[in-house]
């Protein structure tokens, strides 16, 4: 990606940025799988990463190879990158208790991550309806994340939490 990213590099990076999202929440899910609830409740926000792929894959293969390698703003792939490393080296940082993994599953959901995935949307599905379903699917996801779980609302019920995996 060194010379003029292409709208089809824009896609695979955004793609890698989802699969490791998938990868975080099985983390989390995994480190608070004695607790149903919780497990559950990031086993259902991965589930939503899986889809996030699925669609963004659609999107990309119907798009004819013309579109595909339209040139996109470097800035965002600069973006993207960034983020992926930055996801990536999360893995190496411990996370003791439930407030650690919301707050860190909080930064991802509102930092790029689904503007990237809104803007490839926007410029490519040109379709009102569908845009407004991958709108209505990033809301939904994100909703979710900020109501979280009744009982754990707040940083001191979620401190109580110990990460167990
Ligand atoms: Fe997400």
């Amino acid at each position: 990606m060194n010379t003029s990213p292409t709208a089809g590099d824009m896609f695979d990076l955004s793609i890698a940025i989802e699969k490791e999202m998938v990868a975080f929440y099985c983390r989390l899910r995994q480190l608070f799988g004695n607790l149903p609830v919780i497990r559950d409740f990031w086993g259902e926000m991965r589930d939503e990463e899986i889809e996030h792929i699925v669609q963004l894959r659609m999107l990309r293969d119907s798009l004819p190879s013309e579109k595909l390698s339209e040139e996109v703003d470097p800035a965002w792939v600069e973006k993207g990158v960034r983020i992926l490393g930055e996801i990536q080296s999360s893995f190496e940082e411990p996370i003791a208790n439930l407030n650690q993994a919301y707050e860190l599953a909080h930064e991802w959901e509102n930092g790029e991550i689904n503007r990237i995935f809104l803007f490839l949307a926007e410029k490519y599905i040109g379709d009102k309806a569908r845009m407004k379903i991958a709108e209505k699917m990033i809301d939904n996801h994100l909703e979710r994340l900020m109501e979280f779980i009744p009982g754990y609302q707040t940083a001191a019920d979620r401190e109580a939490v110990r990460a167990s995996g």
